[in-house]
């Protein structure tokens, strides 16, 4: 019985974390003006959990590059890696296509905004 709680615990968990991770990509999808400010929480941070999360979490990252933490995807974008990709038309991250072009923004205005976490 108590396992039965931890697991839908976990579910009900889940679900919460990632309505509010969709949250905020639907609205500014409904509305794609530029926040005042890009943070990392929770500008980046949505774009990378819908888009790249999948093949650079922590396990078994591809290329060997993680973005599942502030550090570590401020490293990337530092070193021109991230906009790199994600602007690169012949080899674009996503491998499936180019983002659009508001997606792309929010990681430059991160960097212009000067790298703040939340
Ligand atoms: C379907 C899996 C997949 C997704 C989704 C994905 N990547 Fe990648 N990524 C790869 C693979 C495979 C490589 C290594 C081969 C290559 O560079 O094409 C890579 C390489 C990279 C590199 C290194 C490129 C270089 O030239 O050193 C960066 C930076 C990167 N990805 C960022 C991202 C970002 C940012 C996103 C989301 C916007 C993303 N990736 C989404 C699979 C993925």
């Amino acid at each position: 019985m108590k396992n039965w709680i931890s697991v839908i615990s976990l579910i009900a968990v889940s679900v919460l974390y990632f309505n509010c991770t969709n949250t905020v990509l639907e609205d500014l999808e409904n509305n794609p003006t530029p926040p005042d400010v890009a943070k990392y929480n929770p500008h980046v941070k949505a774009v990378i959990d819908a888009h790249c999360i999948n093949c650079h979490g922590d396990t078994n990252p591809s290329a060997g590059i993680v973005l599942s933490n502030y550090n570590d995807t401020r490293f990337q974008t530092e070193t021109g890696n991230l906009l790199n990709s994600v602007n690169n038309d012949a080899n674009p991250m996503p491998p499936s296509g180019l983002l659009p072009q508001w997606e792309r923004d929010l990681f430059q205005q991160w960097v212009d905004d000067g790298y703040q976490e939340n």
